[in-house]
């Protein structure tokens, strides 16, 4: 597999999405179809499926991947998807939102065990540990599907190499919506062989905006309140020693990086690492 050398994501899906649109008729070779394994509805709106995995593919955890169908037509449609499982993991997981008259989603939504779906060979990302200075606290957050990078990252062991403790945040609307990450933290912990450094180094802070819940509030509100640092017995934000990953909502990003900006933190790049990273949950404004 090739990895791309360009540092920006969005350039790299740029440039996947003009290799298959030169593509003719989008067609798909063998070696880009994986068989769907396993799939898991957890609301109306959002499930998560598991194909097996290609010899060769390689990916570092947290970066995304374009996966599709093929139309009536026979056209390739593919989008953008972060891989959930981690990169020493036998068979691949995502994470899907259901937009119901998405191009993708509103078919994708159907697949079923022996269904075939295309996996394209590129990977690419930002939420990279390479994008990071040392530090002594990793920050995950997520709202909605941008859980899914993080439900790699939390399984890769050389996260809690690099950091002493790792705090994941999944913001959603409502309780039922954190079913998915609520699982993958669960059997993360019971994990034969991570699970001890799982239940050791990682707090998991979900958090519902919509419902009354055990932690409610927005991501933004729980860190400019520091109710989040208070409720786990952290210091408030700080560039020398926390590092922070974000995937959500245009505007969910933009507002933390905000916050962080005003804290002195500093955006990591390959070239230059730094003290946050950000990548898009999906592009637009939402359903
Ligand atoms: P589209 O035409 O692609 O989208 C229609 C509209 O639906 C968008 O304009 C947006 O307003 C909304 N929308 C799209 N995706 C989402 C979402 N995930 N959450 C909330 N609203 C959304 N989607 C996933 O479900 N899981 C992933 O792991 C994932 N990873 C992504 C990684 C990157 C880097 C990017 C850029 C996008 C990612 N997406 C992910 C979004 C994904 O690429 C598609 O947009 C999504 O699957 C819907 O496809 P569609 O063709 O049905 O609708
Ligand atoms: P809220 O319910 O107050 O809008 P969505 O499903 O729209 O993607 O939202 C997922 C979660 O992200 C919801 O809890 C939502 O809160 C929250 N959210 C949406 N936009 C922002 C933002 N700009 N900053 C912080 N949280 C946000």
């Amino acid at each position: 597999m090739t990895q791309l050398q360009n540092p920006s994501p969005l350039a790299a899906l740029d440039q996947a999405n003009k290799s298959l649109a030169s593509h003719p008729k989008g067609g798909i070779s063998a070696p880009d179809q994986v068989t769907v394994t396993a799939v898991t509805h957890w609301t109306d709106k959002l499930f998560s499926f598991q194909t097996d995995r290609p010899p060769g593919f390689r990916f570092q955890s947290g970066e995304f991947a374009m996966i599709g169908l093929v139309d009536d037509e026979g056209k390739a449609v593919t989008r953008a998807y972060s891989i959930a499982s981690p990169h020493w993991d036998d068979h691949l997981e995502f994470y899907s939102i259901i937009v119901p008259d998405g191009p993708l989603t509103s078919r994708l939504r159907h697949v079923q065990i022996g269904d075939k779906i295309i996996l394209r060979p590129k990977t690419t990302g930002t939420l990279g540990l390479a994008r990071l200075r040392d530090g002594q606290r990793l920050y995950l957050l997520a709202t909605g599907t941008g859980f899914a990078p993080f439900a790699a990252l939390i399984r890769d062991p050389e996260i809690y190499e690099r950091f002493e403790q790792v705090i994941l945040v999944h913001g959603c609307r409502t309780i039922a919506e954190l079913g998915y990450s609520q699982k993958i933290v669960a059997d993360s912990r019971a994990h034969p062989l991570i699970g001890e450094m799982v239940t050791r180094q990682l707090h998991y802070v979900p958090s519902v905006t919509r419902e009354n819940f055990t932690q409610t509030g927005r991501i933004t509100t729980l860190l400019a309140d520091r109710k989040l640092a208070s409720s786990l017995s952290l210091p408030p934000l700080d560039p020398a020693f926390d590092r922070i990953m974000i995937c959500g909502s245009i505007g969910l990003n933009q507002d933390i990086a905000a916050q962080l900006l005003e804290k002195n933190f500093h955006e990591g790049n390959l070239s230059s690492p730094g003290d946050y990273v950000i990548e898009r949950a999906f592009v637009g404004d939402g359903i």
